[in-house]
């Protein structure tokens, strides 16, 4: 199952959460089965690390975050995943106009929906923030991929092709 976690600038909220569930992931014994990517919708930061306040929070949990931003385009780019998972309305509303032609809704959801609490809330956009925003998405992403990873573990071994 290919993931796909996308935010605006791909450098905060993206790569933290694709960071974040590629280390439960892994801690599950499911990475042959579950594989996560990220991308912008905004191509500022295209080529680059994750903002060096993403990457110091995530290394205070022991993951080292070494993803490079691309931009998710058109309905080419989303082609190959299975589930893409939108950090805020803005990103859902851009995601669902390039979706590919005869996806479900669903196949492209707000991250948070899946957190059993946080109903249809956003990950808040930390870039003009500080540490502590930072600190913030980081838990917001561990609650929510928590949350994708229990929903989707019925899922695995039995989608298409496999
Ligand atoms: P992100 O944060 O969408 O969580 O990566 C942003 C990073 C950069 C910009 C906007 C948001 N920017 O305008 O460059």
């Amino acid at each position: 199952m290919d993931l796909l976690f996308v935010c605006l600038g791909n450098i905060c909220r993206s790569p933290t959460a694709e960071a974040v569930m590629s280390a439960l992931v892994a801690d599950a014994g499911l990475d042959g089965e579950i594989r996560c990517d990220s991308a912008g919708t905004g191509g500022w930061h295209v080529g680059d690390l994750p903002d060096r306040r993403a990457r110091d929070e995530a290394r205070r949990h022991g993951i080292e975050m070494t993803h490079r931003g691309w931009q998710v385009r058109t309905s080419a780019d989303l082609e190959r995943f299975d589930l893409v998972l939108a950090m805020d309305h803005s990103n859902l509303a851009d995601l669902r106009r390039m979706a590919p032609a005869g996806w479900d809704d669903a196949r492209i959801s707000l991250l948070r929906s899946f957190d059993p609490v946080a109903g249809d809330d956003e990950v808040p956009d930390p870039y003009y923030g500080d540490a502590d925003e930072f600190a913030e998405v980081f838990a917001i992403c561990q609650t929510a991929c928590r949350g994708l990873l229990e929903h989707l573990r019925p899922h695995l071994g039995s989608g298409p092709g496999r």
